[in-house]
């Protein structure tokens, strides 16, 4: 495979993972939780836990390497030392400061980016063909900080993005139309945080265009209701930090996700954070529009229908992310 592609042996997708190495930086709840959720789904032959925490890391390894009989096959290591990922095919970057309770993504922008300023090189160092997947946020700074930091090429720097965003937004209209969540396309796009876009205009229910859902006992969308879902997307995760100190679970599987897609080159439609090369007028900038995620990282944005107002809102967002990037002196 060429650098920053991942070998993938059965190029037509397929759970092949015999030689798959993961690794993860960070092993906080999301690092943790992105390890249980790869190794309980079998994404990785090999799961490498890297952090600066000795007894944390070998705890985290430890009590997941106790449930290894409950899994498919897998080696779960760790260590802080950052060796520990050498030669990995993907490194996933959870690391730094989170959200604390009424705290924004971006105030987390300064101290994460000097974390990623001290980290990056070393993983360039040991392995300098990998796909990266940044999680730590704000993400899509972060994203943009990889490329700049790493050098690596647009293509295989990838941020979570709004992938968590768009599974709460499509839970959300799944629980008020009474359907299945998987019966219901629909993409949050821009920023991962306070000004992300929801794109209703290209949500569909089983090919049901939602502008045009009105089934008998499916919960119709009003305005006021689709304003509600909204609000609930964009404050999910301050609930959730509010109630029990940070999130873990929707990004650990909305990042196992994305790894799927890589690791078994399936080319799922994501809405992952990348740099954008003129997309509708914009460019150098990492942000969130729905692409194709294989072994080969990512493509350019795929061309979704957006009215005026989505476009306008995009644009407004990736503005904020540019003069955080550029605050930061990137
Ligand atoms: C959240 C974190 C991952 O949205 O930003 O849960």
């Amino acid at each position: 495979a060429g650098a920053g592609e991942v070998s993938a042996p059965n190029r037509n997708g397929g759970r092949n993972s015999t030689r798959r190495k993961v690794g993860i930086i960070g092993a906080g709840s999301v690092g943790a939780t992105i390890a249980y959720a790869a190794m309980i789904r079998g994404v990785a032959r090999h799961i490498s836990l890297f952090d600066i925490a000795k007894s944390k890391v070998d705890a985290e390894v430890l009590d997941l390497n106790h449930g290894l009989l409950f899994a498919p096959q897998a080696m779960v290591d760790g260590s802080d030392d950052v060796e520990v990922l050498r030669d990995c095919d993907v490194v996933v970057m959870t690391a730094g400061a989170k959200q604390k309770p009424g705290e924004t993504r971006m105030d987390l922008a300064a101290a994460n980016a000097n974390l990623c300023k001290k980290i990056l090189p070393d993983v360039v160092r040991v392995a300098p063909d990998a796909m990266l997947l940044l999680v730590t946020n704000p993400v899509d700074v972060i994203t943009d900080l990889a490329i700049k930091i790493t050098g690596f090429e647009w293509n295989r720097v990838i941020g979570s993005g709004t992938v968590l965003d768009s599974s709460r937004f499509r839970y959300l209209v799944a629980k008020h139309c009474g359907v299945a969540v998987q019966n219901v396309h629909a993409y949050i796009a821009g920023e991962h945080g306070d000004t992300e876009i929801p794109l209703w205009s290209s949500a569909t229910i089983g090919s049901i265009p939602l502008n045009q859902w009105a089934v008998q006992g499916h919960g119709r969308l009003a305005a006021k209701d689709k304003d509600e879902i909204v609000r609930n997307v964009k404050e999910a995760a301050y609930q959730v930090i509010q109630g029990k100190g940070a999130t873990n679970y929707a990004v650990g599987l909305a990042v196992t996700n994305i790894l799927e897609s890589i690791l078994y080159d399936e080319s799922r439609v994501l809405a992952v954070s990348g740099r954008l090369q003129g997309f509708r007028g914009m460019e150098d900038v990492c942000l969130s529009v729905p692409r194709i995620v294989s072994c080969r990282g990512i493509e350019p944005p795929l061309p979704i229908p957006m009215t005026v107002d989505e476009e306008t809102g995009l644009q407004a967002s990736a503005e904020r992310i540019r003069s955080v990037v550029h605050e930061l002196g990137f």
